[in-house]
């Protein structure tokens, strides 16, 4: 069996989780399943990064103790998981003393080794960001760009990492392997990012300034960068499990891709002696009206308002139908609805009441075989053994949005199936080879559907299994093999309805 270690990044908790932390445990969850479903021995982790000035500062404007407000607010973050249907299983936090042993060793490991060295350090400071800047930071006009918030000038005696001397190693590494980071151009950003000199790295800040944080076990008058401290939390999680490090990707935002984790994280890892991981995956960001989704813009939409609006199977389906793994998405309302209402609703749904209810009608609700195969029954075979032999692939390269277009244009071609044959028509009549065509079209929509729904179990898993159960099928282990034409419901006994997919209620009209 294949070790598949997958993670997403860990969620500040200095407020609650919102769209864009859910779209990235659904995307990662769509992984995980998918290797799972492909028979690899999958290790899905996600969790929380609780150190740092900004949750400090949370905590402070609480008026709480930093430990306290993490338990609140990490404990919305791990609720968020089972709401959504995420199969993770392993959840850390960056307080856990799992995660701050393995911090400890591997920056002891580093110092040993000459790694790290203390210099004073004279410039500006973002807070935001905690991140000091340079003069190449700021705006054309001098002054500096809305994401660094606040900046201050400050002087202070720092740990550096050695960040400089692996500059050539990194680039060398990036050209043997040319799909470590997906979607491809991003690498060729990374590689044009290492162009210019990197500067060494500042893993340290002064305990006067920053309490909350991971005392550097060489000098206790100093707590480590939050960078440094969280990154390794993939590596800390697994690290006294066999088998799972480093088979591990990493699924991210572009916007901590350079420099955190295309730049510290490999150079970490490798000046300590550690194996890399095998790739990293950068999605894009939830936009509103052009804007990134964030909760210091307020334009953040709560995941859980639409799941329990609309399901939780029809929230991801929409995330995952929607966006181009890498690319940004906007997101609306309206989009939202048209999708709900067109695929899930009208094509999925309408497909699944069809069945039932033709089953129920015309064969006592029981499935019978299929006794003729004709041009309709021949093409729509045709198109299943295309539709499947193209989706496998797209899964394996993160295509999942096209993933799913080729399922709903097969369950589309189904539906258009049902009406050249017409089984309503011919349920009234005696002939015995309209009987035939009747009980084989009722089998191959039973059997298409099956096989439907066995492509979005990754994304569906909830409706997936509900469409099995009416059909009176218990899917067997090994995924790959449910998904041959098969005659697999053969005498099935289905359930008389099923409602999937309801109307939703329409939009509040604007006042006035
Ligand atoms: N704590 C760091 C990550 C450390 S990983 C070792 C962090 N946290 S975050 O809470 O700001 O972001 C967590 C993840 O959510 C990031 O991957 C980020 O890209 C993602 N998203 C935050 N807003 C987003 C959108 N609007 N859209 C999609 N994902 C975005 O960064």
């Amino acid at each position: 069996m294949k070790s598949f270690y997958i993670t997403t990044a860990i969620d500040y908790v200095n407020g609650s989780p919102h769209l864009g932390h859910a779209y990235e445990k659904v995307l990662t969850d769509v992984i995980a399943r998918f290797r799972r479903m492909m028979g690899d021995r999958v290790h899905f982790l996600t969790g929380v990064d609780e150190h740092g000035q900004k949750v400090q500062a949370s905590a402070r404007k609480r008026g709480i103790a930093p430990q306290q407000y993490v338990d609140e607010i990490s404990a919305e973050f791990r609720a968020l998981l089972p709401r959504l249907n995420i199969s993770n299983d392993d959840f850390i936090r960056t307080t856990e003393e799992r995660h701050k042993k393995v911090v400890r060793e591997v920056l002891q490991r580093l110092f040993a080794q000459g790694e790290i060295y203390k210099a004073e350090y004279k410039g500006f400071y973002s807070t935001r960001q905690e991140q000091f800047l340079q003069e190449k930071d700021r705006l054309p006009g001098g002054a500096w760009p809305e994401i660094f918030g606040e900046v201050t000038e400050i002087t202070e005696s720092n740990y550096f990492f050695k960040l400089r001397g692996y500059q050539d190693w990194l680039i060398e590494f990036l050209t043997k392997h040319e799909h470590f980071i997906f979607p491809s151009y991003r690498q060729k950003q990374v590689l044009e990012f290492l162009k210019e000199p990197l500067n060494d790295l500042c893993i340290s800040r002064p305990r006067e300034r920053l309490e909350w944080g991971i005392p550097l076990p060489f000098d206790e008058g100093y707590v480590t960068y939050v960078w440094f401290d969280a990154l390794l939390n993939y590596y800390s999680a697994v690290a006294d499990q066999p088998g799972v490090w480093p088979a591990a990707w990493h699924v991210i935002g572009k916007d901590i891709l350079v420099p955190p984790h295309a730049v510290y994280w490999p150079i970490m890892l490798h000046a300590a002696g550690i194996p890399l991981p095998h790739g990293i995956i950068a999605h894009g960001w939830w936009l509103q009206s052009g804007a990134k989704m964030s909760k210091s813009t307020g334009n953040a939409l709560n995941p859980l308002d639409l799941v329990a609006e609309f399901g939780v199977d029809a929230f991801r389906y929409f995330l995952i139908r929607e966006m181009n793994v890498g690319q940004d998405s906007e997101f609306t309302r309206e989009q939202f609805l048209v999708r709900y209402n067109s695929e899930l609703a009208n094509n999925l749904g309408n497909l699944v009441n069809r069945t039932l209810n033709m089953t129920t009608r015309f064969a006592g609700g029981v499935l019978p075989s299929a006794e003729l195969s004709e041009e309709p029954e021949q093409e729509l075979h045709a198109l299943w053994a295309k539709t499947r032999d193209e989706f496998i692939p797209l899964c394996e390269g993160f295509q999942f949005h096209t993933a799913l277009e080729r399922a709903m244009q097969f369950v589309t071609a189904t539906n258009a199936y049902i009406e050249k044959r017409a089984p309503w028509k011919l349920g009234k009549s005696a002939e015995p080879r309209d009987q035939a065509l009747l009980r084989t079209s009722l089998a191959t929509m039973a059997e298409a559907l099956r096989l439907g729904v066995a492509l979005i179990q990754h994304v569906t898993p909830a409706t997936t299994a509900k469409i099995n159960d009416v059909l009176g099928y218990v899917p067997g282990d090994a995924w790959r093999d449910e998904l041959h034409w098969g005659q697999k419901l053969d005498g099935a006994s289905v359930a008389a309805a099923l409602v999937l997919f309801p109307r939703p209620a329409p939009a509040v009209p604007p006042k006035g």
